[in-house]
């Protein structure tokens, strides 16, 4: 089985995601770490973020072992990935890797933003995860600051609103609802909650 899990920034899908996989006894990927990578290396080496042949060499020679490294998850690189993930030849070079972990036995939850459109079309169970900006940004500003960083909501929500809109308007693989996924509005649900909505659309379909 293969379930494809696709949201904005914050909504809760990766949580879903990493829950459901569990749930089930599938093997899960966190594609976003994916274009974190691309982009943390490309900082680290002084790159410029729209330099596509360089980003695209950087997303070939790509190590799945550095995908734990924790500064993959700060808010400066998650900017950065969506800046260097609309560069057609970075996501064309990243396509294979994801496709032969999601059909690789016993089956996989991927989540992301093309996985039901572009790299699992044919995904047993697609969900379409969705949450109001504000609650969001109110989520990441508590987990930030559970980590000890500083946060300032304001920010929060004015980078995660720009990052809608350059994932939602890229002209390649933009973050849309797949045309058979299920929409799941997780704004007004716990963890707890999120999960059992997910596990209800999965029993539904499969
Ligand atoms: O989900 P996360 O915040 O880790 O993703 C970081 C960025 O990577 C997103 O803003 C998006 O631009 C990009 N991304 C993507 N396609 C995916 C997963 C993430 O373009 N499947």
């Amino acid at each position: 089985m293969i379930i494809a899990i696709d949201g904005p920034a914050a909504s809760g899908k990766g949580t879903m995601a990493k829950r459901l996989a569990a749930h089930y006894g599938l093997r899960h990927l966190d594609t976003g770490v994916i274009y974190r990578a691309v982009a943390h290396a490309m900082l680290a080496a002084g790159i410029d973020l729209k330099d596509e042949a360089r980003a695209a060499e950087v997303a070939m020679t790509l190590d799945p072992s550095t995908f734990d490294n924790p500064a993959l998850r700060s808010h400066d690189v998650g900017s950065a990935a969506s800046v260097v993930s609309a560069l057609p030849r970075v996501r064309e070079a990243l396509v294979a890797f994801q496709r032969q972990f999601a059909s690789a036995p016993p089956g996989a939850v991927l989540d992301g933003r093309d996985i039901g459109t572009v790299i699992c079309p044919d995904a047993e169970v697609k969900i379409y995860v969705v949450a109001d900006p504000r609650i969001r940004a109110h989520r990441r500003t508590l987990e930030a600051r559970s980590r000890g960083e500083p946060a300032d909501e304001a920010a929060i929500l004015a980078d995660i609103l720009a990052r809608d809109e350059r994932d939602q308007n890229r002209a390649v693989a933009p973050l849309k609802q797949a045309p058979d996924a299920y929409l799941l509005d997780n704004s007004h649900l716990d963890i707890e909650g999120g999960v059992r909505a997910a596990i209800d659309i999965v029993e539904a379909v499969r």
